[in-house]
């Protein structure tokens, strides 16, 4: 396994575009390919694709350019993609329903195993082949499976209180789709990627607005 302590933030966030790209070349029955030509597909500079890769260790060999299986799979073990965490959803409103129905989870190295709502009337339906489970079975649902993740799909008002009570229950990683900072010393070290689909539509309109 490659050394990954140390490694800067924006590395890290740059592999799985590596990791995408790579697959997308794997389908296509290339087997090898030089930095540059990497470089050229994915819209950066050679360099950057060595400079990243060499924080690790480097892959590829020089003249050879790297194979893109090897080059795959290890970008994938370092970001654990092999590894199927499990995965839970809290709160099966409109968007929870649309991440638990329409969401490859086992392609990015996770697994869905269950989907929780508070309401009565959401519980007990069903999405996709899955079960919505009422609340009251959270603690018993994660002291029996143990799942890793959490995918928060619930109104901001509830987001303190429900990711102190996941994190005493094991959760390791919170996948936060409400706009609540989540604070770290509540959730006890676990991770946390907080996701703001309008951040990146605001970036769209800057980027109208400065067109050159
Ligand atoms: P929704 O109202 O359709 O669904 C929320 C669900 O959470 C409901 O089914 C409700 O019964 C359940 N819920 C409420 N309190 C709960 C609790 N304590 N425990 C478990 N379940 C609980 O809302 P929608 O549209 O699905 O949005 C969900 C969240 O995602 C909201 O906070 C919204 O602001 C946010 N959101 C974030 C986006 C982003 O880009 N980050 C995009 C869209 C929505």
């Amino acid at each position: 396994m490659p050394k990954n302590e140390n490694v800067s933030k924006s590395v890290i966030r740059r592999l799985p575009r590596y990791y995408r790209f790579l697959g997308e070349l794997l389908a296509e029955g290339v087997t090898k390919i030089s930095s540059r030509e990497l470089a050229e597909r994915m819209n950066v500079t050679a360099s950057q694709i060595r400079q990243d890769l060499n924080c690790f260790g480097g892959f590829g060999q020089q003249g050879y350019g790297y194979t893109v299986s090897e080059l795959r799979e290890e970008i994938g073990a370092i970001l654990g993609v092999e590894e199927h965490h499990g995965t839970i959803i809290i709160g099966a409103g409109n968007l929870g329903r649309a991440l638990a129905a329409h969401f490859d989870y086992e392609k990015y190295g996770c697994e869905l195993c269950g989907i929780f709502d508070v309401n009565p009337e959401i519980a007990g339906t069903s999405i996709v082949d899955m079960k919505v489970l009422p609340m009251s079975d959270l603690d018993s649902f994660c002291s029996l499976n143990r799942p890793d993740i959490a995918i928060l799909c619930i109104p901001k008002s509830a987001a303190a209180e429900v990711s102190r009570r996941l994190a005493k229950l094991g959760i390791k990683a919170f996948w936060n789709f409400t706009h609540y900072d989540i604070s770290l010393e509540d959730i006890d070290g676990a991770v946390v990627e907080n996701v703001h689909l309008g951040d990146s539509l605001m970036a769209l309109c800057y980027g109208i607005n400065n067109k050159e």
